[in-house]
């Protein structure tokens, strides 16, 4: 008789060899294969919960998202939590993922939800502290600290909540499984029972994933088939901006930006983030100009700075924060090709004021006026934006909504925007300068 042969499987990269070794041929962890068929299957239990049914008859209030009472939180989740959905909240640590679930936990059992918040990593008198601090101590609010997974289900039996906070997923581990806590089968496993639980109770969960510096959820990517929605909490630890984005959501949009200030009482939400952005901003600086960006459905204006320096550099520096350092070197390319600024003997740097990312080709033109202003040592007016995407060409391009970009840059007091010739009109109080290509623009600018 044949013996079956045994695969072995990498627990971190998912590649399979045919024998053991004591480090994966395809990813390079080391003690991370393990025997394919030893690993235990947990069968699916079948429930005949669910029935076809006329499309048209389908009730579709019955899986209605609601509201966290967190503003920021709800604009990116689209309204909020849905009943029966498992959300990932990704982040580094420290970056407060764990304050802002505490928060939005309150929030919830102050509408009268039933919230349990599964703590895997504090115990609990260090959430109840941190609730104390921010003034959070409700009682509709059940806290555990529990990292083994059946004892997570039978809490949840117990207390039948309409929300679970699971922080972490890393953290939660089940005894069934043979490998270790945090490794790729433990937190898949674990992840694929709480959703299975979520969807039998209706229970919306959210749970928390720490990413590694390179930005992978540590561990797991499978996750983020699992779940239906996965948020990212961004920011810089230098400052006190954090953004929330849902890199996939299956009940709305991803557009959508929240943003917050950590502070003393926690995270608040940012309402006018574009006067946040503005608000430390020195006027008359060469190399700044401000560009109307978006973020979503919302228009936010900030604040691009170039510096150009010389160097003795072969390859001279083009390097972007916050920008896209790719796209800097194109537009310097262009600015030697088009406009005749020879930029080879200079190191030039741009960066984007206040932590945020753009990348969007909406911030060509600003990017390439910030640089003509840094070399040329001449600032812009102050009451002045650019908005427009630059061709190899040279030649100018509207980008998307570029009336609502006006329009908030109108409101915070701006009066000329010079824009793409094809630009719609734009709202009263702010005068539009309509140029084909960053030749006129910078002769409108520079003379
Ligand atoms: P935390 O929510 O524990 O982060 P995570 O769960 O993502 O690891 O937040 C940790 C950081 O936030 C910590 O460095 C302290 C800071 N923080 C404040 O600045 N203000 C506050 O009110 C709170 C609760 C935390
Ligand atoms: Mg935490």
């Amino acid at each position: 008789m044949a013996r079956v042969k045994a695969i072995y499987r990498c627990e971190a990269c998912e590649a399979e060899a045919p024998q053991w070794a004591g480090r994966c041929p395809a990813c390079g962890e080391w003690n991370s294969l393990t025997e394919a068929s030893t690993r235990p299957r947990r069968a699916v239990p079948v429930t005949a919960s669910d029935q076809p049914q006329p499309l048209s008859e389908v009730d579709a209030t019955d899986g209605a998202a609601r509201p966290t009472g967190i503003g920021e939180l709800d604009r990116v989740l689209s309204g909020g939590l849905v009943p029966g959905s498992v959300t990932l909240l990704g982040g580094e640590p420290g970056i407060g993922k764990s304050t802002l679930l505490l928060q939005a936990a309150a929030s919830q059992a102050a509408a009268g939800a039933c919230v349990l918040y599964v703590s895997a990593e504090e115990s609990k008198q260090q959430v109840r502290l941190r609730a104390e601090r921010l003034g959070l101590l409700s009682p509709s609010v059940w806290l555990v600290s529990e990292v083994a997974l059946p004892n997570v289900v039978a809490h949840i039996d117990q207390v039948r909540p309409d929300v679970v906070v699971i922080d972490s997923i890393q953290a939660v581990f089940d005894p069934e499984v043979s490998s270790a806590a945090g490794s790729m089968t433990q937190v898949r496993d674990c992840a694929h029972r709480l959703v299975q639980e979520s969807k039998q109770r209706s229970i919306a969960t959210v749970l928390v994933g720490h990413v590694t510096k390179d930005g992978g959820l540590a561990g797991p990517r499978v996750l983020e088939h699992v779940v239906d929605t996965v948020l990212a909490f961004e920011g810089d630890r230098h400052h006190a901006l954090r953004l929330l984005r849902a890199a996939k959501h299956r009940f709305g949009s991803t557009n959508e930006l929240g943003l917050f200030e950590m502070g003393e009482a926690g995270l608040v939400g940012v309402p006018d983030p574009s006067g946040l952005f503005l608000a430390d901003r020195r006027e008359g600086v060469p190399g700044s100009v401000i560009v109307p960006t978006m973020e979503g459905h919302r228009p936010l204006l900030v604040e691009l700075q170039s510096l150009v320096t010389a160097t003795k550099l072969p390859a001279p520096r083009r390097s972007g924060q916050g920008l896209d350092s790719g796209r800097l070197a194109l537009l310097v390319a262009v600015l030697a090709e088009r406009v005749g600024l020879k930029l080879a003997d200079f190191d030039v740097y741009a960066l984007a004021v206040g932590g945020v990312r753009v990348t969007e080709p909406g911030a060509d033109l600003a990017i390439a006026l910030a640089v003509v202003s840094a070399r040329s040592n001449v600032a812009v007016p102050a009451d002045l934006v650019a908005c427009g995407e630059i061709g190899l060409g040279g030649e100018l391009r509207q980008v998307a909504q570029t009336g609502r970009r006006l329009a908030e840059a109108a409101r915070l007091g701006f009066r000329q925007a010079i824009v793409p010739a094809s630009a719609p009109d734009g709202p009263p109080g702010i005068e539009l300068v309509r140029v084909r290509d960053l030749p006129q623009a910078i002769n409108y600018l520079f003379g």
